[in-house]
């Protein structure tokens, strides 16, 4: 397939590129654009044969249901059946922005989209390019990460084109993601509210609207048969590069001496090491290949970095990253999850 590829500038838009863009996605096509938090692969959310190809271009499990993308508030009413008081507060305080809902579904989503679940999660997001092209579309977007299933999601162009360029449509690009990691899903057909994945809204931010919101513990542990994750893409290998990852957590110097034996020993063996380390521990680090995720002092830069530097450790043919741990407050803990399961929950305390 020929895919369109264009930049737009945020403060700018080339109205033809986003009114083409609208067009394609009424007509059954597939758009990828950047949000605040990762690149998404976009479709007409109430079309089941259009959603049909998102699965396909990323090779996607058809049991793991997509988010809806809205560009106004009022939208949701023609999507859910109802929406409790406390849903009402959270899209108040934080829509537009990284947080997903997760309401009992209206018969206009196709089980396409929702993998034959009665609920469906939505998203309005706070990224300009995402809101006009879901306005310019007329319908709303389901829209999973821009990647092919599996790997870290992308949060620039270069890596969305990487993943998807020939697979769909049009690539529509801007500046590079912002929060870095995926929306905050919360279960709201339940009270209290459930978090289903941690993400860019922290469980603090939610808990300071309602302090019983509480974290899915099955997302915070090898998944196993008894404890299944609720989001259905919790259970899944997920966010892995190529290499293989293994996670050392524990105090920074007993880090850096566990760290530097283990290159040691991997090197004895013919492996080639990457290190995921910070502004603050990178010069720790001998005969490694070596990158800072950012400073420890600016988690959010952290996220933000996070899914590009497990794609580049892989462009440099690494067999092994070992990365530093983060404490599991704010958006550390959105950083810890998907450390963990880019590491296949390989996470040693020393
Ligand atoms: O930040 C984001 O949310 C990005 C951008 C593009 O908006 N999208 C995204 O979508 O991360 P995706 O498909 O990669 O992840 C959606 C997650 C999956 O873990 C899925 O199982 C869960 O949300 N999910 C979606 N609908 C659900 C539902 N009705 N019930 C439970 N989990 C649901
Ligand atoms: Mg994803």
């Amino acid at each position: 397939m020929n895919t369109k590829v264009a930049i737009l500038d945020e403060h700018n838009l080339d109205k033809n590129v986003l009114e083409e863009c609208g067009y394609i996605l009424r007509d059954g096509g597939l758009v990828a654009f950047p949000t605040e938090t990762v690149y998404g692969l976009g479709a007409n959310a109430l079309d089941g044969q259009a959603v049909i190809k998102i699965f396909e271009a990323k090779g996607r499990p058809q049991d793991n249901p997509l988010i809806v993308h809205i560009s106004q508030i009022e939208e949701i009413e023609k999507l859910v059946i109802n929406i409790p008081d406390i849903a009402k507060k959270l899209m108040d305080k934080f829509w537009p922005g990284p947080m997903t809902i997760i309401l009992p579904k209206k018969d206009i989503i196709p089980d396409e989209t929702s993998a034959g679940l009665d609920s469906v999660g939505i998203r309005m997001p706070s990224n300009v390019i995402a809101r006009e092209l879901i306005k310019e579309a007329g319908v709303p977007l389901a829209a999973p990460s821009a990647n092919i299933s599996g790997r870290p999601s992308p949060t620039d162009i270069e890596r969305c084109i990487e993943d998807l360029f020939g697979k769909i449509d049009y690539i529509i690009g801007g500046e590079k993601c912002n929060v870095g990691v995926e929306s905050t899903v919360i279960d709201c057909t339940v009270y209290p509210p459930c978090i289903l994945r941690p993400g860019g809204i922290t469980l603090e931010m939610l808990k300071n609207v309602d302090a019983n919101i509480y974290i899915d513990p099955a997302i915070m542990q090898k998944p196993n048969k008894d404890i299944l994750p609720k989001a259905p893409g919790m259970k899944y290998r997920h966010y892995a590069p190529k290499a293989s990852v293994k996670i050392i957590q524990g105090d920074v110097d007993r880090v850096a001496e566990k760290i530097n034996s283990m290159i040691d020993e991997y090197k004895n063996f013919g492996k080639k090491v990457g290190v995921m380390a910070t502004d603050e521990t990178i010069n720790r680090y001998k005969n490694a290949l070596t990158m800072s995720l950012g400073s420890r002092n600016s988690i959010e830069t952290v996220a933000q970095n996070l899914f590009e530097t497990l794609r580049s450790l892989d462009d440099k043919g690494v067999d092994v990253i070992i990365s530093e741990a983060f404490e599991e407050k704010g958006i550390g803990i959105a950083i810890m999850n998907r450390l963990k399961k880019s590491a296949g929950f390989n996470i040693l305390k020393v």
